[in-house]
């Protein structure tokens, strides 16, 4: 069944092999992106590939409701650029405010069916719905990345706001926050597993999952309803089998 899905971050790295995915599952797709002209080529003519230029911060509630009413899902692929800006500058909140204010738009909708949000988490983020336990030495670093690093903070309480505020038993809102470990790109998509926790330490023996495997599980969450049950308000952590680092 043709759904129609919003992908926000839908211009990275991952976002953009997520909205690949989704497309060529036939889906309509909308994308929200600060720079239009980026976009590959063949986007800008896909009839079913809407783009809204804009910042998702800068929308307004009334714009992000409109925009989310006909959506079925909902996927944020966001994430802080890599540079003294965008680790330290603002929005600080970037993923978790996205996020808190997509899930309002959506409540305010009052739809008669749930609607899917799928968000790109990570490794370096505990489920604490689920007694995962980390070494000490793991433990302090990531005090230490949740002081000195703000994206990695915004990334947790992105996934807390799913897990607390919308919890398990939301009328309006079904969510999954995916965990991917450490990010490659590779061209195909490739055999990956997926874990209820992580079955290796994030940052002392983290494994690698390229991003269209991330895009295809993802899109496989909004496309497959037997997946969406089996993660339903879980943190499911995924890698690639086997891997060439090419990034
Ligand atoms: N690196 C890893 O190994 C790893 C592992 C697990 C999880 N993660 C998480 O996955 C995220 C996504 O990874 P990626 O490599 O796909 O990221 P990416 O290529 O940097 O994509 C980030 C997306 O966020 C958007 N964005 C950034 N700042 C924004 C702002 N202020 N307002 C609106 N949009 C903004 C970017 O839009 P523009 O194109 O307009 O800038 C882009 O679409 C990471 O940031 C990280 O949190 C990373």
């Amino acid at each position: 069944m043709s759904m129609t899905v919003l992908v926000v971050g839908a211009s990275g790295a991952t976002g953009s092999q997520l909205v690949e995915q989704l497309l060529i599952e036939k889906h309509k797709v909308k994308v929200i992106v600060r720079s239009p002209d980026k976009l590959p080529e063949s986007w800008k003519t896909n009839v079913n590939l809407q783009i809204i230029s804009a910042s998702i911060l800068e929308l307004s509630d009334s714009e992000m409701s409109a925009i989310v009413s006909d959506c079925n899902a909902i996927a944020s692929c966001l994430g802080h650029q890599i540079s003294w800006k965008g680790i330290y500058g603002q929005p600080r909140k970037l993923v978790t405010d996205a996020t808190r204010r997509l899930c309002k738009a959506i409540t305010s909708n009052n739809l008669q069916s749930p609607t899917k949000f799928v968000l790109m988490n990570t490794t370096g983020n505990r489920n604490c719905d689920l007694n995962e336990s980390i070494s000490f030495a793991q433990k302090c670093v990531i005090g230490l990345l949740r002081l000195l690093l703000p994206p990695h903070l915004d990334n947790e309480k992105a996934a807390d706001y799913l897990r607390t505020q919308i919890g398990q038993n939301n009328n309006s809102i079904e969510w999954v926050a995916v965990r991917p470990d450490g990010l490659i790109n590779e061209d195909e998509v490739t055999n990956y597993e997926i874990h209820r926790s992580p079955t290796r330490s994030a940052i002392f023996n983290a494994g690698k999952v390229s991003r269209i495997n991330v895009g295809h599980f993802m899109a496989s969450l909004i496309n497959n309803d037997n997946l969406w049950t089996t993660w339903k308000g879980e943190m499911p952590v995924i890698y690639s089998k086997l891997w060439v680092d090419k990034a």
